[in-house]
């Protein structure tokens, strides 16, 4: 049901697409994803969807929220659901007879994960009290229990219906397979919509979304213990409109309320004030933060597996997988400067479609090629990687998003941020951001994007996101990144030389690819043959630079023959 809404959707897409022409281009591709990004339950949309309508208070412009108003929604959305483990196949109508007893239910959706699980958002907290008040304690003569009740629980009693409908109606967490999304994008019309249909195979779901908001509310709920005042706050790609199905659950513990930053002085009179501890350093408060709360989710949290406490790390962070989420989580606590850059990512994700749909693709692309990794190593980051699309795009004649200097340059008395003595400010009113009129296809701009990094003067220039130009490298590393809050740091410090290599020639590989005029267009017969996006998904044969020379003089339609070859072979099963 899903896949068909949304293939019917893209290919109504691509037809107006070719109908409307270029000039109308953005305001269609903001229809399209605003099409995507609304719809509710069934299909997949990003963070911010399915959140009332337009509404002052919540910043709302041009039926875009704010970042934090988004925050604010989905905190408390998630204040008022709870995680409920089930039977296998239980019939979701079952499990909201049962539960509506204790009030009415908003929403409720099941996945499955480590067993089913289904997340049910009461429209009252009330409810959630009620709820957790007639719930009972698991016996079990063989083991002790951590007393520590939360709203992660299990439904007893039911049995698993046997047949197949409730399973279908399951919302699925993860992404489809690399070959999968190679199919699927080569039944599509054009490149546009292929990096379109990228986009909403691989973008989060607002079930997923709330998902993950949920994993930050029961987090809290045990840092509450120490913290009574304290927030978990989801970061980087679970909101900066970037997320992948998948992607890792970054987390901030917010103490602001009580660190003394924010504080207002009375003008005179008495006052009392609390009496804290003192400690040497910012950096040892958070690292004994951490290592309390880390042994709380290690000894109490229920579904919390793998605790690993890294507090040496330039960010001191608590590592753990979620079971009954699936979610890969990092708590850190402290870490306001990467809120900041995730709301800034966010922002120019929301200017103009283009940005995340680019995003996407690149993101997607590198990861195909092992540019990137989940694991740790000289590899570029997909943070890194964003913020060079968004270099390249600031670099567009006429430029598509504005520099960061600019959005400072528009930004109020209330946007006013320096965190650590670094200047965070810039404009959140969407409405003072005037953008300029650049009609480019996704087609040309992926292609440009290669074709730019290809010829890249690394060696010699920064990548820099506040002026929107290169500028002069700062130091040795080969690339060079500037952190667009703290000025003096590179995001990409990590990335040796031969990495950088491969991702040269890998752009210069991808543009000739694109560039060939019979894989610019699908391919026809009877099953779907790659061509334009899909091609750059399959492996590529990057050998270096220098043999690309030979390479050109094979034509196109051989290579990709050869590519499909290799492809069909590794799906072999093997005997
Ligand atoms: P995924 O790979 O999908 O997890 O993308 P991500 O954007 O969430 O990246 P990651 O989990 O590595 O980092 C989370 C957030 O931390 C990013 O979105 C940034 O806001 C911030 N961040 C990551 N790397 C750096 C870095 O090198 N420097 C700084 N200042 N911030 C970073
Ligand atoms: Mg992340």
């Amino acid at each position: 049901m899903r896949q068909k809404s949304t293939t019917m959707a893209s290919s109504i897409a691509a037809h107006r697409l070719h109908m409307s022409g270029k000039s109308n281009l953005v305001k269609y591709l903001r229809k399209v994803d605003s099409f995507f990004h609304r719809g509710v339950g069934t299909t997949a949309v990003p963070a911010h969807a399915d959140i009332p309508t337009k509404d002052e208070t919540t910043g709302e412009k041009d039926g875009r929220l704010s970042f934090y108003a988004v925050q604010v929604q989905r905190q408390e959305q998630a204040e008022r659901s709870v995680l409920i483990n089930c039977p296998h196949k239980t019939s979701e109508k079952k499990i909201l007879k049962f539960l509506s007893s204790h009030g009415d239910i908003n929403k409720c959706f099941t996945y499955e994960s480590y067993g089913m699980h289904a997340v049910v958002e009461f429209a009252s907290q009330d409810s959630v009290s009620s709820l957790l008040d007639g719930a009972g304690i698991p016996s079990n003569n063989h083991e002790s229990m951590v007393p520590y009740k939360s709203r992660l629980m299990t439904l007893r009693g039911l049995t698993e219906v046997t047949n197949q409908q409730s399973s279908k109606l399951s919302h699925p967490q993860t992404t489809i397979p690399i070959n999968e999304l190679i199919q699927r994008l080569s039944q599509e019309e054009s490149i546009d919509q292929q990096i379109i249909s990228l986009t909403e195979a691989y973008q989060l779901t607002e079930e997923n979304s709330r998902l993950r908001f949920l994993v930050c509310s029961l987090l809290k709920d045990i840092a509450a213990a120490y913290f009574p005042e304290c927030s978990i706050k989801p970061f980087g790609s679970s909101v900066n409109g970037f997320g992948k199905l998948g992607c890792d659950l970054d987390m901030f513990l917010d103490l602001d309320g009580i660190s003394g930053r924010n504080l207002k002085m009375p003008k005179s009179g008495l006052t009392l004030e609390y009496q804290m501890k003192r400690a040497t350093s910012e950096r040892g408060v958070t690292q004994s933060i951490l290592t309390v709360i880390g042994e709380c989710v290690d000894q109490f949290g229920p579904g919390c597996v793998g605790v690993q406490k890294i507090l040496n790390a330039r960010c001191p962070l608590v590592r753990f997988a979620h079971q009954p989420s699936g979610f890969q989580c990092d708590l850190t606590a402290n870490n306001r400067v990467a809120m900041k850059s995730s709301e800034l990512l966010y922002l120019y994700g929301q200017l103009d479609p283009r940005v995340r749909h680019l995003v996407f693709t690149v993101r997607c692309w590198a990861r195909a090629h092992g540019v990137t990794s989940s694991i740790p190593g000289a590899w570029i980051t997909n943070f890194s990687l964003t913020v060079m699309v968004l270099f390249f795009l600031q670099g567009r004649q006429p430029s598509i998003i504005p520099t960061l200097d600019h959005l400072r340059d528009l930004a109020g008395p209330a946007d006013k941020s320096v965190i650590e003595g670094n200047d965070c400010t810039f404009v959140c009113d969407f409405d003072r951001i005037q953008l300029q009129n650049n009609t480019e296809t996704l087609e040309k701009l992926l292609c440009e994007f290669f074709e730019f990094y290809a010829t890249f003067a690394f060696s010699k220039k920064s990548i820099n996101i506040r002026k929107g130009k290169e500028q002069n490298k700062p130091e040795v590393a080969p690339l060079h990144i500037q952190n667009p809050f703290e000025t003096a740091l590179n995001v990409s410090k990590n990335v040796n030389g031969t990495q950088l290599e491969r991702f040269v020639a890998l752009c210069q590989e991808s543009a000739w690819l694109l560039q060939q005029s019979d894989n610019t267009v699908p391919k026809g017969g009877r099953t779907p043959t790659p061509w334009g996006l899909a091609t750059l998904l399959l492996p590529l044969q990057v050998a270096g630079v220098k043999s690309r020379k030979k390479r050109k003089r094979e034509p196109a339609s051989e290579r990709i023959k050869g590519l499909l070859e290799s492809l069909k072979n590794k799906n072999q099963p093997k005997s």
